[in-house]
């Protein structure tokens, strides 16, 4: 790191509460379309071994004016801005929203949430995990999120803001990484009233303490920040056409019990399989669900959301046609971005040339995450983020208009994703039979972390 780098960032610590631009840059595109692209820091986050940090952070960094996000990128770094490895802190989630901030008084929001179907949960525009360093959130062309639009907030002199949540667990000297990853609640001392409860975000929450080694207990604390880059291209600069965003949860059993509001659960526990499965090597934990999407289109971008132990999500029409398939890639080293034992990135979907994936309004579509049932793992997630547009047809001019600067530099990959022979799937024509439409036996739905793993 260069001398005036590491300034930026002493600046950055000692000068600011909210998020500051590391840089910005821009890059010419063909058609005068610029992809610009600006990284930022978010406040500092203090954490000492075996300590969690889970807080929301409001009006932070963003590029502003009505825009077309691109894309969204995070890591932990520490001061000197070198990426830490899930190893030392886990990085649980970061989630990004926008909402709508009195211009008198600041501290009078609204939320605005992304289009469901959790109805006040998951409500995030952007949101990753551990997986963060490898996988892919370009949103491919002619697509983009609409944001900053000057007609969209409500009257009152509300002007859009963005909040920033992470939920950090630092593991350094932990008596058991993997545990305090799974917030397990033994291993913080917290007992949480509701029958089963063993593990999630009630028992990590902010300035919860895991279970450390003898010699770490009073381990000083150390800053870390969450580095985002965020690409984009002006709204008025290109015939960009918006995306709805959906995040859909294999907790939620609304539709399956008969309920008419969602009743998304975020996360759950997978238990130990039986002895006869394992004898039978069927030792997976299958969940399965239906959730309905209000408003049908096209698919343009799905990726799943799994924790460690996840084997595979895929997501099914209401006919059982594949949509996407997203797989976990697991690291096998010590650096960041390939910690043996963690997921470090989800394997993404993208229209394939023949089109991209179409769904009806109202359609119910089946969300499927595969656990192993090797051992019982707590606070585990099972989601699919879509981006969905609204059928190509109604937009021709806007197709055409695209279909000509199909820049390549809009393209870039995590190699990381590949080099472990997980290819990006393709969203499309594939047609197969759903064959597993069952919950294991095996399976226990976890208990409800709304307050802290759902929009605030
Ligand atoms: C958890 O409780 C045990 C027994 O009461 C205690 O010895 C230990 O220090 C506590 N650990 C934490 C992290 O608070
Ligand atoms: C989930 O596991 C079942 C049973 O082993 C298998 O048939 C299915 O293909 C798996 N799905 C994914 C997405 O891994």
């Amino acid at each position: 790191m260069s001398p005036s780098s590491f300034l930026v960032l002493l600046v950055t610590f000692f000068t600011s509460a909210a998020a500051a631009p590391l840089h910005l840059t821009a890059q010419p595109l063909v058609a005068g379309v610029l992809l610009k692209s600006k990284t930022f820091l978010s406040p500092p986050i203090s954490l000492r071994p075996g300590s969690v940090s889970n807080k929301w952070y409001h009006d932070v960094a963003f590029p502003r004016g009505h825009l077309a996000l691109k894309s969204f990128n995070g890591e932990l770094v520490d001061a000197r801005g070198a990426p830490v490895p899930l190893h030392e802190t886990y990085l649980h989630h970061w989630l990004v929203s926008p909402y709508y901030s009195s211009a008198a008084a600041a501290e009078r929001r609204r939320p605005r949430p992304n289009a469901g179907v959790c109805l006040g949960l998951l409500g995030q525009f952007f949101g990753l995990g551990a997986e963060t360093r490898r996988t892919a959130t370009r949103v491919p062309d002619p697509y983009g999120v609409e944001i900053g639009d000057p007609a969209a907030p409500p009257d009152g002199g509300y002007v859009e803001r963005w909040s920033l949540n992470v939920h950090a667990i630092d593991t350094r000297g932990a008596a058991d990484k993997l545990g305090c990853a799974e917030c397990r609640c033994d291993l913080y001392n917290v007992t949480v009233n509701e029958a089963g409860y063993a593990g999630g975000a009630q028992c990590c929450y902010d300035q919860a303490r895991c279970r450390v080694e003898e010699g770490f207990a009073d381990g000083e604390p150390r800053v870390l920040f969450l580095r985002y880059t965020v690409m984009w291209v002006d709204w008025s600069d290109a015939a960009v056409v918006p995306v709805r965003i959906y995040i859909l949860d294999v907790t939620d059993t609304a539709l399956l019990d008969g309920k008419s509001e969602p009743d998304c659960k975020v996360e759950y526990t997978v238990e130990e399989c039986s002895a006869e499965n394992r004898a039978r090597n069927e030792c997976v934990d299958v969940k399965v669900t239906k959730e309905v999407l209000p408003r049908g289109g096209e698919i343009v971008y799905a990726v799943g959301h799994q924790h460690a132990g996840g084997t595979g999500t895929s997501l099914h029409g209401e006919d059982g046609r594949l949509l996407c398939w997203s797989m976990p890639t697991y690291g096998d080293g010590e650096e960041a971005g390939n910690e043996a034992g963690y997921v470090v990135g989800m394997s993404t979907c993208y229209p394939s040339p023949g089109g991209a994936a179409r769904v009806r309004d109202g359609e119910a579509l089946t969300v499927v995450s595969n656990y192993t049932g090797e051992r019982r793992r707590t606070g585990v997630m099972g989601h699919f983020y879509l981006l969905v547009a609204d059928e190509q047809e109604q937009q021709p001019q806007q197709r055409l208009a695209l279909n000509k600067q199909q820049p390549s530099s809009l393209c870039f990959s995590f190699p990381g994703a590949f080099r472990h022979g997980s290819p990006s799937s393709t969203i499309g024509a594939v047609r197969v039979k759903v064959s597993v439409v069952r919950s294991a036996p095996s399976s226990v739905v976890g208990s409800p972390a709304k307050a802290s793993a759902g929009h605030k």
